[in-house]
């Protein structure tokens, strides 16, 4: 492990507390022995994402590295979901060089990522080699708790990078997708974290990217899930509802370790809850955080001056979004139906979309509707109510997940309309990710041409056509050569 982290030219571990073995153990029971609640400042991704359409430059996040590194954070989400896409496309910036800046800028803190399971930060399933290079590569460059889900809590999905982050000595959190359905029982969940157990995870996360998850709910789920595995556990919510604060004070009350907040400026909408209001909230109590409110003043204020910057990115929603509540579904999928009948005119329609959502998801085995199924589900939904006539119309993502592409539904799909969808075609039985060959070989000749560093073979898999355009800019910075984009390879396309 030592070898290859030299070989690939890391940041010096001297610069930061290292993921050995031994630290991860000492984090773990850390975390377990500490009775006080952790807090993971999302400022630096999830906030950003939810609020600024992740437009958040690295520029903007140096200036006030230093004061949260004292704040006392369990960890900084700094990296994953949508930041690495839009680092290339929007912002003309490389995301590996953000995440190795930051690490040297965090020098007590532990840098947290996102990782969706085998789609990585894609919005597809990669093959095994490109999923173990890059686990390999963010732990190298920096990252120390990698938090992993599959949107239909497919743990196969998993499997792979699960087995990668604990090769590389960083801490596995493993993430339960929340949802509400007969089959998403308190019980289900449980069993699901009991499974993560015994994949290795370190830690497990409640991951309800809704909002949906109320105070009576993360009570008891919290609990089980600590009983149950005896495992940390975190609880990540979006305050969309209006919830989200209410139920990470109960959670703590049942024994969560860690929850995920945002910095106010940042904060609340389709953001987290803020920071300073748990951490306020909390004080004197058995749940203390431990942080000094005085301590984050000053980052407030740093970003409360980001956001009037970056005003024309931000997402405002005022208040609390009552259809989530009412139809279940989340807020951006909402919008997305919004503008699907807007485009055809249909508007009119709304009202019967939503109420057919929840018809299509039973039909479909009660899949999370998050990144891709609440596309599926939408575009379905939408199709069933403007043709006139339901499943008449059937895209090929739809037939893809029922052929078990996407991974293996949470429930028992609707027999009928699986055969109406895939007729007599069998659906695949064995981990999705198995059945792709090795793609770095055709990554590696495509980019050969601009590669400044390994790592712009993975960045190249992940979003060929941003790729395509970025690193050539780069090279030509870089260099002073301009190498044109005819000589590019475009091996790599999207199945799904
Ligand atoms: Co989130």
């Amino acid at each position: 492990m030592a070898d290859n982290r030299k070989k690939n030219g890391a940041t010096p571990r001297a610069d930061r507390e290292p993921t050995s073995s031994t630290a991860k153990t000492q984090l773990q029971t850390q975390i377990a022995r500490q009775k006080k609640v952790g807090i993971t400042e999302t400022a630096l991704r999830d906030a950003h994402q939810s609020i600024m359409a992740t437009r958040l430059r690295t520029e903007d996040m140096i200036p006030v590295a230093e004061m949260m590194d004292e704040v006392g954070y369990h960890s900084l989400e700094v990296w994953g979901g949508a930041t690495f896409d839009a680092a290339m496309r929007f912002l003309d910036e490389d995301p590996w060089d953000r995440l190795r800046v930051l690490r040297k800028k965090f020098k007590k803190t532990r840098l947290q990522m996102l990782l969706r399971g085998q789609n990585l930060l894609g919005y597809r399933h990669y093959a095994d080699d490109v999923v173990v290079e890059f686990v390999k590569r963010a732990v190298d460059n920096g990252i120390d708790i990698i938090r992993c889900f599959d949107a239909l809590n497919d743990l196969r999905n998993l499997e792979t990078a699960a087995e990668q982050v604990k090769k590389e000595g960083a801490h596995l959190q493993l993430a339960i997708s929340y949802t509400t359905s007969p089959f998403h029982t308190t019980k289900a969940f449980e069993d699901l974290a009991f499974s993560m157990k015994g994949m290795g995870a370190d830690s497990i996360c409640i991951k309800d990217m809704a909002g949906l998850l109320g105070p009576a709910e993360a009570y008891p789920l919290v609990k089980g899930i600590k009983e149950r595995t005896g495992l940390p556990v975190q609880v990540h919510s979006h305050y969309t509802t209006g919830l989200a604060a209410m139920s990470y004070f109960e959670a703590c009350r049942a024994g969560a370790d860690v929850v995920d907040c945002a910095i106010s400026p940042l904060s609340m909408g389709t953001s987290q809850p803020a920071t300073e209001a748990l951490v306020a909230a909390l004080t004197g109590t058995p749940y203390d955080t431990g942080i000094d409110l005085s301590r984050i003043v000053p980052v407030a204020e740093h970003f409360k001056e980001v956001r009037e910057n970056y005003s024309k990115d931000v997402v405002n929603l005022q208040g609390i979004d009552i259809n989530i509540l009412l139809y279940q579904i989340p807020g951006g999928m909402y919008s997305n139906l919004v503008s699907q009948l807007r485009e055809q005119n249909s508007l009119d329609k709304l009202e019967a979309v939503l109420k057919e959502v929840p018809r299509v998801r039973e039909e479909m085995g009660f899949p999370p509707l998050v990144t891709p199924s609440s596309q599926i589900v939408g575009t379905q939904a939408t199709l069933n109510v403007l043709v006139g006539e339901r499943w008449k119309v059937i895209p090929k993502e739809v037939k893809n997940y029922f052929l078990g592409f996407y991974g293996r539904p949470p429930a028992p799909v609707d027999e009928a309309i699986r055969r109406k969808a895939i007729g007599d075609e069998k659906a695949i039985d064995g981990r999705p990710g198995e059945h792709l060959p090795d793609e770095l070989p055709l990554a590696q000749m495509a980019v050969a041409t601009w590669a400044l560093q390994p790592e712009d073979y993975l960045s190249y898999v992940l979003f060929p056509a941003v790729a395509k355009d970025f690193l050539p800019r780069k090279f030509a910075r870089a260099t002073y050569r301009d190498v044109g984009f005819g000589e590019a390879v475009d091996g790599v396309a999207y199945p799904l």
